[in-house]
Formats: C-alpha cells, sequence, structure tokens
C-alpha cells in the first residue's frame, strides 16, 4: 500500500485497463474509504451507482465518449442525492423543505468527497482510476437507463482497475495561481502566460489555449452539455424556480426546459403571443378571457399555467 505523500508525488489518471477484477477484499476496502468520507450533516447525500451490468456499462461507455468506461475493472456513477434523505425525513411524517439549490451544493460536495475518498484507496492498493464527467455528454439518457429518480442526478462517473499504462504525473498550474492568502488576487499577464508555458505537456498541439477552448470557450463542449444539464437538474428538484413535476409533465407534452427563460420561450413557442407574471399568477395570452391560471412561484404558476391552457391550434 503506498503511503499518501508517494500517492499524490506520482499518481496520475488511467484510461487504459487489463481485463482483471480487483483482488479479492479490494472493493470492500474502496466502499469503506467511500463510506468513512465526511458529508454534510452526516446527511450522506450521495449514492454510488455501481455499473455491474456488462450491456448497460458498453451503453454508459457509448452515451459518454469514454471506452475505458467498459475496460475498468469497476466503474460507478458518483450520484448527488437528496431522494433517499427526503424519503427519511417523510417517512417520520416531516416536511421536505425548499432548499433546491443548496441541496445540490452539498449533495454535491458529498457526492465528490466520497468518490475521491474511494479512488485514492483505489490508487494506494495500486489500482489506476480515472473519473468521468462525459457521463454529462448525455445526461438525460443515463439518467433513464439507470432508473435515477427526482432528487438524484450524476455528478460524474468514476473508473478503477488494474492499470495497463504508466502515465507520468501531468502537470499543475503554480502553486501561488491557485492558493491565495486572505484575499482572494488578480492575476499578472505574465503569470497568465506561464500557466500556458507550465500546462504545454498535456497537450497534443503544444498550445493549451487549444484545449481550454475546445472545452470551454463559446461553442465548446461545456456550452453544449449545458442545456441537458439544466433541464435534467430541474427535473430532478433543484432548480429555484423550476417545480419538478410541472416539469416533467411538460416534457412528455413536449415542452423542456431548464430555466425559468426556457419555460417562457417555451411558451412562446407553442404560439402564445405573451406570457405575463406578476406575483402569485400568470396569464397567456391571447386567451379567453385572461384568467388567472396558477398560484405559486413564477416557475410553478407558469407551468401550470401551460398544463391547463387550451392546444395552441386555437391560437
Ligand atoms: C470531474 C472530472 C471529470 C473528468 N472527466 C474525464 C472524462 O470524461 N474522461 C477522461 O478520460 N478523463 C476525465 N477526467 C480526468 C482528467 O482529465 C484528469 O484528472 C486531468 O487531465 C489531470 O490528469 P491526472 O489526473 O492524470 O493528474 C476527469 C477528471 C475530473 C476530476
Amino acid at each position: 500500500m503506498k503511503n499518501l505523500l508517494e500517492l499524490y508525488q506520482t499518481r496520475a489518471s488511467v484510461r487504459r485497463f487489463k481485463p482483471e477484477p480487483l483482488r479479492p477484499g479490494d472493493l470492500e476496502k474502496l466502499l469503506l474509504a467511500a463510506q468513512r468520507a465526511p458529508t454534510d450533516a452526516t446527511a450522506q447525500m450521495y449514492t454510488l451507482l455501481r455499473i455491474t451490468d456488462r450491456e448497460l456499462r458498453d451503453r454508459i461507455a457509448q452515451l459518454s465518449d469514454n471506452p475505458h468506461i467498459a475496460y475498468a475493472a469497476e466503474f460507478f456513477l458518483v450520484l448527488a442525492d437528496v431522494y433517499r434523505l427526503r424519503r427519511m425525513l417523510e417517512f417520520r411524517g416531516g416536511v421536505w423543505g425548499y432548499w433546491p439549490r443548496t441541496a445540490a451544493h452539498f449533495a454535491i460536495a458529498d457526492a465528490v468527497l466520497a468518490g475521491s475518498a474511494l479512488a485514492t484507496m483505489a490508487e494506494s492498493l495500486g489500482y489506476g482510476i480515472c473519473w468521468i464527467g462525459g457521463v454529462l455528454n448525455h445526461i438525460e439518457a443515463i439518467g433513464e437507463l439507470c432508473g435515477l429518480p427526482e432528487g438524484v442526478f450524476p455528478v460524474a462517473g468514476l473508473c478503477v482497475g488494474v492499470p495497463d499504462e504508466a502515465p507520468a504525473p501531468r502537470p499543475r498550474l503554480r502553486r501561488e495561481l491557485v492558493v491565495h492568502e486572505n484575499r482572494y488576487r488578480a492575476y499578472r499577464p505574465e503569470e497568465l502566460e506561464a500557466a500556458y508555458v507550465d500546462m504545454r505537456p498535456i497537450t497534443r498541439s503544444g498550445d493549451w489555449y487549444r484545449v481550454l477552448s475546445r472545452y470551454f470557450a463559446a461553442g465548446g463542449t461545456m456550452e453544449r452539455r449545458e442545456p441537458p444539464y439544466q433541464r435534467y437538474v430541474a427535473r430532478a428538484g433543484f432548480d429555484p424556480d423550476l417545480p419538478a413535476e410541472p416539469l416533467k409533465r411538460l416534457q412528455a407534452e413536449g415542452i423542456e426546459a431548464g430555466s425559468l427563460g426556457e419555460l417562457i420561450e417555451g411558451a412562446l413557442a407553442q404560439g402564445w403571443g405573451a406570457v405575463r407574471l406578476q406575483p402569485g399568477s400568470a396569464w397567456l395570452e391571447p386567451e379567453p378571457g385572461g384568467t388567472p391560471r396558477g398560484e405559486d412561484r413564477p416557475g410553478e404558476v407558469l407551468a401550470q399555467a401551460l398544463l391547463k391552457a387550451p392546444k395552441p391550434h386555437g391560437l
């Protein structure tokens, strides 16, 4: 077993795995580490979904555009999860509070800490690991395949297996860029220039800017992931303006929304001339009599209005 200092000095993500299972007893150690991780208020707002079904694993590998998912000895979907917590509370007669964004915040934190403890334990036992953000490429399809309930969404995947490669440690930004003291500080142009030089070894082209652009610039991977992610997380109940239940019903009617703005656009795209909101009510116009159609937060009333409104052919 590696000591932690050596592990962090040498570790690197692994993407080629030998077709071998973990050694007997090691899975137990990984899961123990995950469960011993700290969690907010000991609420354990995460679930590890261990994917053992061959077909399901292959499908997730395909949907995530990460073939190594299929070859690792173990693959987990690391889930942010307040579903179980809510069940616990309601089981004893409690009324679930309204804290959607805070729930997402702490559920992601719990999920990442549990996954990270599992990953570190795996690496200390000599296994290779690779986190998979690619599960966000088709989050809706993966959520559906895995039967995730409301209150649950994938944060990332995590591969663990016997390594079939030994990559050198990959570079990092200089310490002073990522560790600040007392007050967040501005970055000098020459520090930014130096960062591009420091990170060059992880690129094929020799230019880190090309990598950053591909992922994070306008038209990049992250921008493509955003709409389905917003919609998924909203339907899972984590958007403060959009109640999950009517959103799911609207989806069945062909209206998708991951933000209140998108819901309004959805209403207008149906042919309604205007959406009027005032505290506690929403109107879709034109419509006979202009009756208020719902009572609650704007997303709730607008969703209600859309559900109750006559179908757009009459407009
Ligand atoms: C949240 C997260 C998502 C990631 N997603 C992917 C992924 O989809 N596919 C992949 O091959 N590696 C993925 N990685 C691995 C990173 O690319 C890797 O950690 C990074 O390049 C640094 O390399 P190192 O871990 O070898 O130091 C991910 C890592 C994290 C933490």
